[in-house]
């Protein structure tokens, strides 16, 4: 069959409307073309957008003779450099990712439990009622922390200070939108001319980044490492096939990476899951049912297992997906998904916001219904908030625990209201959609 549909309106047109309102643009796409389109018009190679269940899972599980996944783009390589996961495909990602995994392993979640709710209890420690604060700030607060004392093992003290200060002024510009535009030019002219511009700016900072990171690299290297139990320490001991280590600059890309994947994307799931556990009053009702017997004792995992407060998490994580898409792929060797003959260099997309909007996968698509996941199980071509195949996100497990041992620990310590209760959508930061800005306020204290 020849290629797909798709809009016939300009290319610039359909970029414009996709980068302004992604959800929205997808939406009509998916309503006047049905499952798979092709969009950017009669460009070569083709671009091709898939979301049935069988299309995905042909396409997470085919082999890199025919599909492989492309890198990110030049402006992320010049943040995170050419070791980051993120800009390496083929046999070095195969590799890195591999020395990468360790740290994720389901043994390493105690550890990161204790810590998710020391922290969260730290920031809410001297909360009163009448308090009102803005969700995506705490959240953010939150998550930073985390993943600072998860990825480096910093808690406190001027170098902490320092690189966090460093490191969402540097994340900041990269997601304003424009910048992923812009900035790649003023690196350029930068160079060229040395003018002070923005370009400019993120250079220093990135310099200042690297020496604190640089530093702490070399500290721990002569350090006894196993009084640390960070990410870095992980890393530090673990070596490839051949019995090599990961050299400073790989270590420094890793370390990076993970801040950089980590951080804005549990922040914005965590204000999501703590919007729809106070929006909606049943849903509210049932968590603090469920979270009744929680007390800061309890056991973390035990917490983490909790049916009612997993089933919300999945289903923050379903209607509005962080990631609008995976990685894209492209085609290496002719292959065939849903009857369509794919050429080498067709681009090959994955719409995780389409496939959760399946009517037939989950009924009342556009309602915000945990139910679903106490009901059935949904394959990993149905529910992929994390991607799949040999790109899945390996922050999955932790973000997840994030999730629900923050939302766990904040409503049953306080109670809480939204100043305006309003229905809200998506709002693209960057890479990833965010809710927009919403305040809550402290009604009691359990
Ligand atoms: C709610 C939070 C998060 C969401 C929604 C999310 C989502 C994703 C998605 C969709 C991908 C692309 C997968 C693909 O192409 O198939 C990805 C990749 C990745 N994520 Fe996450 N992520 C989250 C949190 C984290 C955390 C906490 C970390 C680490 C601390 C992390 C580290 C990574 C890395 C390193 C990759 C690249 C994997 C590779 O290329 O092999 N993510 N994530």
């Amino acid at each position: 069959m020849s290629l797909p549909r798709g809009p016939k309106t300009s290319s610039f047109v359909q970029t414009t409307q996709f980068f302004l309102r992604p959800l929205e643009t997808l939406d009509v796409w998916h309503q006047d073309y049905g499952d798979t389109f092709r969009v950017l018009g009669n460009e070569l190679p083709a671009t091709i957008f898939f979301s049935n269940p069988e299309a995905i899972e042909k396409i997470f599980t085919a082999s890199p003779e025919y599909l492989k996944s492309t890198q990110s783009n030049n402006l992320l390589k010049s943040l995170l450099g050419d070791n980051s996961l993120l800009s390496l495909s083929g046999e070095q990602h195969e590799r890195q990712r591999r020395m990468l995994l360790p740290p994720f392993h389901s043994e390493r979640m105690h550890d990161y439990s204790q810590i998710i709710c020391a922290i969260t209890e730290e920031v809410i420690s001297e909360w009163t009622p009448g308090k009102i604060f803005v969700v995506h700030s705490v959240m953010k607060e939150i998550s930073v922390r985390v993943i600072l004392n998860i990825v480096f093992g910093l808690q406190m003290g001027d170098r902490y200070n320092h690189l966090r200060q460093l490191l969402i002024s540097l994340f900041d510009i990269f997601h304003h939108p424009l910048n992923s535009i812009l900035l790649p030019f003023l690196l350029v002219l930068q160079k060229k001319s040395g003018l002070w511009s923005m370009g400019g700016n993120f250079i220093v900072q990135l310099q200042q980044i690297d020496q604190l990171v640089y530093a702490l690299i070399a500290e721990r290297k002569v350090q006894c490492n196993s009084m640390h139990k960070d990410i870095l320490a992980m890393l530090l001991e673990v070596r490839d096939e051949s019995g090599k280590p990961m050299t400073e600059t790989e270590l420094r890309d890793s370390l990076l990476t993970l801040v950089f994947a980590g951080y804005e994307t549990t922040s914005a799931a965590l204000s999501w899951a703590l919007y729809w556990s106070c929006y909606l009053p049943e849903v509210h009702k049932k968590l603090l049912a469920e979270l009744n017997c929680f007390t800061p004792a309890s056991n973390k995992s035990e917490i983490a297992r909790l049916p009612y407060l997993s089933a919300i998490c999945s289903e923050t994580l379903r209607l509005y997906p962080i990631s609008l898409m995976p990685f894209s792929r492209f085609v290496r060797k002719p292959m065939e998904i849903m009857g369509y003959r794919l050429e080498p260099e067709t681009v090959v997309n994955v719409s995780i916001y389409l496939a959760h909007q399946r009517e037939e996968v989950y009924p009342e698509p556009k309602r915000f219904n945990p139910e679903r996941f106490l009901e059935r199980q949904f394959s990993p071509y149905e529910y992929l908030p994390f991607g799949g195949g040999n790109r899945r996100c390996i922050g999955a497990a932790l973000a997840q625990l994030e999730i629900k041992l923050v939302l766990a620990t904040i409503l049953s310590r306080l109670q809480l209201a939204l100043v305006t209760p309003r229905s809200m959508k998506p709002v693209r930061r960057g890479l990833i959609m965010v809710p927009p800005n919403f305040e809550m306020v402290v009604t009691g204290v359990r």
